[in-house]
């Protein structure tokens, strides 16, 4: 995606995922469905080696995708791909600046940070609920029972917090294998940037615990707002001193 074009795609996908907005929502969508239309057209008139070119050539080549098809996996792997990874990166940096003690431990070993990030993902998941799902038959669930042909909510950040799942649920605790955490999902739609968003996480918490050693909240962590929005789950700001 050319850097000139990042202002706006960031406003769109925050959009996106405003809450109790869908007017807002509704011309977010478009808009990002006409930036990608363009986007295709761009790079069949100059074609590259990303990702986008790679779909594209699926396409003209031995037509595997529809051209809506086409359009609408750009758009999701765009909005997927970047909400998701930053809203991450902002709430297991402030579990980290509210435990001292677990970040300097990370700072001295490195090494640690890999497991550790399946605990950040875990305490304070940045999908916290998954996308909508439609009962195929009658369920009991806990005790409820949800008719078929309904929509699902699956609260991904509280089966994070399930205490029989995760022991004193609510402890960060960066010794846990947490990797079993339903942070990317699960089963057939299970999250496919997974191993790319882990990485990024791994580079940027890293590059912040290096280069950063008085990192700490710049302001009392009670002050912190979240953004209102759905499905995704991260901060308006993170101030910090450095
Ligand atoms: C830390 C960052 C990320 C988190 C927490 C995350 C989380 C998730 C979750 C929970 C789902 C499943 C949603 C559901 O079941 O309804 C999902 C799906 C998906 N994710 Fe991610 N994601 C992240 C980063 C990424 C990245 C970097 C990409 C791509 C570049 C990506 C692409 C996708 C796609 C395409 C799907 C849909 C898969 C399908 O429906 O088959 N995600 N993600």
């Amino acid at each position: 995606m050319p850097e000139a074009d990042r202002a706006d795609v960031r406003r769109w996908s925050a959009d996106l995922f405003a809450s109790g907005a869908p007017d807002v929502i509704d011309s977010a969508s478009y808009a990002i469905a006409d930036y990608m239309t363009g986007l295709v057209a761009a790079r069949r008139r100059s074609p590259g080696t990303a990702l986008l070119d790679r779909l594209v050539a699926a396409r003209d080549g031995s037509d595997r995708l529809s051209e809506q098809e086409l359009v609408s996996l750009g758009v999701l792997l765009l909005v997927a791909g970047h909400k998701t990874t930053t809203n991450t990166l902002g709430n297991a940096l402030l579990a980290l600046l509210r435990h001292p003690a677990e970040l300097r431990r990370l700072r001295t070993r490195p090494e640690l940070v890999p497991g550790a990030v399946d605990e950040l993902i875990r305490f304070d998941s940045a999908v916290s609920t998954a996308t909508f799902r439609f009962t195929t038959e009658a369920v009991t669930l806990g005790g409820t029972e949800i008719p078929a042909g309904v929509p699902v909510l699956v609260a991904i950040g509280a089966a994070n917090r399930d205490p029989q799942r995760f022991p004193d649920p609510d402890r960060l605790d960066l010794d846990r294998d947490a990797s079993a955490h339903l942070g990317f999902g699960h089963g057939i739609h299970r999250c496919l940037g997974a191993p790319l968003a882990r990485a990024e996480t791994e580079i940027a918490l890293r590059a912040a615990l290096d280069r950063f050693p008085g990192i700490r909240l710049a302001v009392p962590a009670e002050q912190l707002t979240y953004r209102h929005t759905r499905l995704v789950r991260g901060l308006a700001a993170l101030p910090v001193q450095v």
